[in-house]
């Protein structure tokens, strides 16, 4: 039985009740993280969710399954902008970014790269991951001819 948020964590029979249990118990911004379907973004949708992020865990749980950029079409599709969509795994490059905000994403997040950075430098490595991220990304957006994240969209990609 699941009867805490911690014994929930790696417990594979934390149900959408149990969810609810949590959505009842704040009112505090709740969001979903390690979706990858269509359906389970329509679960979320019904069941109050303010917001989700498309993740395979970096590719550690479910690493033979699909990149998360190849669900996230399927998954803007049902949110229709009712709720932010945020997505991580294996984001890299600027390119990464532009091509997620391109297929609907709100914002994307990044794990390792950042792990990375503390390791090698403290503080520092962490802000010169960001600062190079940021600068290859708004390469993307000059090269591309994008403004303003408003601008990008899935034409960018044709
Ligand atoms: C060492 C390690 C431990 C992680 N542990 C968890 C975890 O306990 N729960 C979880 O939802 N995701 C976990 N993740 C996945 C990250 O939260 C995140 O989804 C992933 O690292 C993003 O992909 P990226 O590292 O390619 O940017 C872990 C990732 C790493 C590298």
């Amino acid at each position: 039985m699941v009867s805490s948020i911690k014994d929930a964590e790696f417990e594979p029979a934390v149900t959408w009740d149990y969810v609810d249990k949590i959505r009842a118990s704040t009112k505090m911004k709740l969001l979903i993280k390690g979706l990858e379907t269509a359906e389970d973004a329509q679960r979320c949708l019904d069941h109050q969710i303010d917001g989700i992020i498309v993740s395979n865990h970096g590719g550690r749980a479910s690493e033979t399954g699909r990149g998360t950029l190849e669900c996230l079409p399927e998954i803007v599709n049902v949110i229709k902008g009712r709720i932010p969509v945020l997505i991580d795994g294996g984001f890299r490059r600027g390119t990464d970014i532009f091509k997620a905000l391109a297929l609907g994403a709100d914002a994307i997040c990044i794990g390792r790269p950042y792990i990375w950075g503390l390791a090698s430098f403290g503080q520092e490595g962490v802000e010169a991951v960001l600062k190079m991220l940021t600068a290859e990304f708004s390469m993307t957006m000059r090269q591309a001819g994008t403004a303003s994240l408003k601008e990008i969209n899935g034409n960018y990609l044709a």
